[in-house]
């Protein structure tokens, strides 16, 4: 909601997004994965390997069909909070680095990029994309394609 004030983006919005991105993400693997194949959400093979990546997508279509919330906005940032995407609207991107930053985050960094989102949400969220991709390559985790995409769309973007 601050940085949703702070860019002038919809605050009711930004609270509902928050409130709600995760709905989906104490599901069982194999429940997100039937719930996400009903919506013809999986995009990519690495989401049956890994299918907490399915989180997003899911609760977005989860928030419609249990509390009614058609906001093309509100489900858009939900879908997209885990991977990115290409050409984020405002309140994906608020979204996504809030999630990156809120006050229950702690790791090396987290200071900066707080920072940061106060002043430059690209170079917030491009900040966010590196940060994560770098630790995917340390834990040997696989890379979502989506996310490298959203991050040189980002990058070609600034
Ligand atoms: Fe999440």
């Amino acid at each position: 909601m601050q940085l949703a004030q702070r860019y002038g983006a919809r605050i009711e919005a930004a609270r509902l997004a928050g409130w709600l991105h995760d709905y989906a993400r104490d599901l069982p693997a194999e429940r997100l994965i039937e719930l996400a194949e009903r919506a013809h959400l999986i995009t990519c093979t690495l989401e049956r390997k890994v299918p907490d990546l399915l989180h997003g997508p899911v609760a977005a279509t989860l928030i419609e069909s249990i509390f009614a919330i058609t906001d093309a906005e509100i489900k858009q940032a939900i879908a997209v909070h885990t991977l990115g995407t290409e050409n984020m609207g405002l309140l994906d991107k608020i979204l996504y680095v809030a999630d990156l930053i809120e006050p229950g985050r702690n790791y090396p960094g987290v200071e900066q990029l707080r920072r940061l989102a106060e002043v430059n949400l690209d170079q917030a969220l491009l900040t966010g994309f590196n940060q994560t991709l770098r630790y995917c390559l340390e834990k040997n985790y696989l890379l979502h394609p989506q996310t490298i995409q959203a991050r040189n769309y980002l990058l070609e973007q600034i």
